[in-house]
């Protein structure tokens, strides 16, 4: 079988720690060559494909069965979704979550339109194409972010804001740097936790809690770029998560269920990594997935579906392996 790698690189050159966002949800060559190595112990043969404009000929002539797909896309607001219509269009089967799951989960709005359809909590939100649309029923303190975007991009000290001063500034911002409309949601203060999801139906890994205690003060509370990038990096030498997080039966089982009840609604498919925050009753509040989850191989890096995986007992080759397999068992291939 040979098997095309669908990827968007990080240019040599850069460095997240400058904070330039620009490609901060590409991956490093590193993840790249790590994934190759490990797919090649089941598949003949892998062939990296850049997910770029030349992606749809070079996938067209490259004879491929199957596509492990990780391309985040270069541009337009269903990127991730673009690399799967093109494997789709030419027959070629692929890992992880179809066209649509894939368009819906990168706007957190939307998103958060199937939770709530599904009776899943999510914070309650508005999307502001700008600040002044804001409307009465949302309560402070409110956290902004770009509609359609990951990796933390966009998300700042700035972003949890107290007042509708605070808003309008940091909003205006926002909507001018990143283009698109802002989601303001109620900032739930309780624990955050990251959960990773794998197989069909899928298999909860052991969860992370996101704990920003460790952390020097002054340092955010969230998961912002700042603290995702420079604080949570090799160099710096902080990690902010906790697996498998200590919770006791009855949270790990709420957990668990709202997790699996997302996979369910979203139709995701072999794999997913969702953030919750508890609220102010303890209820667990869902209100990012991400169906295409980092896989960065070190584990000093701290790459959170990985780490989950490494806690349920998952090598890295296992784990991009049962992800592999999972996709092949799902469509009636076989290897
Ligand atoms: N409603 C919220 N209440 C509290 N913290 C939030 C909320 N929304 C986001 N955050 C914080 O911001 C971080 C990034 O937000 P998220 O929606 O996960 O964006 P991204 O797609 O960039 O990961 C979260 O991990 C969390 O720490
Ligand atoms: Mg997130």
């Amino acid at each position: 079988m040979k098997v095309a790698l669908t990827c968007n690189t990080l240019p040599s050159d850069y460095n997240r720690e400058s904070g330039d966002d620009t490609f901060a949800e590409f991956d490093a060559p590193s993840t790249i060559s790590a994934i190759k190595k490990a797919l090649l112990k089941y598949c003949a043969a892998v062939e990296v494909v850049e997910a770029d404009e030349g992606a749809y000929e070079r996938l067209r002539r490259g004879n491929f069965d199957f596509a492990f797909n990780i391309a985040e896309g270069i541009r337009g607001e269903a990127r991730e979704a673009q690399i799967p219509a093109m494997l789709e269009m030419l027959g070629i089967p692929y890992t992880g979550s179809g066209v649509t799951t894939l368009a819906i989960t990168l706007d957190k709005r939307r998103t958060k339109e199937v939770l709530l359809a599904n009776g899943i909590p999510t914070p309650r939100f508005q999307l502001l194409a700008r600040p002044e649309d804001l409307g009465p029923d949302l309560r402070f303190p409110l956290f902004l972010k770009p509609n359609g975007e990951g990796s933390s991009r966009g998300i700042t000290a700035r972003s949890l804001v107290s007042s509708e001063e605070e808003l309008e500034a940091v909003a205006t911002e926002m909507v001018a740097k990143y283009r698109q409309p802002v989601l303001a949601e109620e900032y739930l203060t309780g624990r955050e936790f990251t959960v990773g999801l794998l197989g069909n139906p899928p298999e909860v890994l052991p969860i992370v809690e996101v704990s920003f205690e460790s952390l020097p003060e002054g340092a955010p509370r969230f998961d912002c770029y700042e603290v995702k990038w420079i604080y949570d990096s090799l160099d710096a030498g902080y990690d902010t998560t906790v697996c498998p997080a200590r919770v006791d039966d009855y949270l790990r089982s709420r957990i668990e269920e709202v997790a699996t009840r997302t996979f369910e609604a979203l139709e995701v498919r072999d794999l997913c990594r969702l953030d919750l925050r508890l609220d102010g009753d303890g209820v667990p509040s869902v209100f990012d997935v991400n169906a295409l989850p980092g896989l960065i191989p070190d584990p000093a890096e701290n790459s959170r579906f990985p780490k989950a995986a490494r806690a349920a007992g998952y090598s890295y080759e296992g784990l991009i392996g049962e992800i592999f397999s999972s996709a092949l068992r799902r469509q009636g291939i076989s290897r």
